[in-house]
């Protein structure tokens, strides 16, 4: 049989994660666990680089609701954020934002959720107003 070569996302309907990286010691706590709110902070690029692209322009989070941590992250793992719009308002689009990891070693080949949560944009002038969100 063939070995499948594509990496883990390309085999999945997960899509492109639109932020990929790895879990470095400096995102560590005490413990050697990963830091919930460095997780957040890369959900909220991967969440933030999504929503400016589909709103044309600069955009700031306004809201995070439903942040669930469902398993720990381990340094080494690599982290992959996946977004899909859920809403587009007047001025604000809600992006779902889910994180995968791959860890080191024998479990390579898939992909484990570890977090998801709904990140709440808002499209703003160069004013720092919300701005509408245009189609065209
Ligand atoms: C974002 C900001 C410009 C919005 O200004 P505002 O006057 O409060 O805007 P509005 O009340 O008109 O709301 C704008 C949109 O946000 C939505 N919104 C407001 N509060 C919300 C909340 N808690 N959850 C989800 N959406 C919310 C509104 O429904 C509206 O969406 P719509 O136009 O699609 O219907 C302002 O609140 C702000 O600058 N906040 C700080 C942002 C920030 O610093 N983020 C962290 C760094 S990026």
């Amino acid at each position: 049989m063939a070995v499948d070569t594509r990496e883990p996302e390309h085999r999945s309907d997960r899509g492109i994660p639109s932020l990929r990286t790895v879990a470095m010691p400096a995102d560590a706590n005490p413990n050697g666990d990963i830091f919930g709110g460095w997780l957040m902070s890369q959900m909220d690029l991967a969440g933030g680089t999504w929503a400016a692209h589909v709103a044309r322009g600069r955009v700031v989070t306004i809201a995070v609701d439903g942040m669930t941590f469902h398993k720990p992250v381990h340094i080494g793992d690599q982290v992959s954020c996946y977004c899909n719009t859920e809403k587009i308002g007047r001025t604000s689009i809600s992006v779902r934002v889910e994180t995968w990891i791959l860890g080191r070693g024998e479990s390579r080949d898939t992909e484990e959720k570890v977090t998801e949560a709904l990140f709440t944009f808002v499209a703003i002038d160069k004013s720092g107003r919300p701005r509408p969100i245009t189609s065209d």
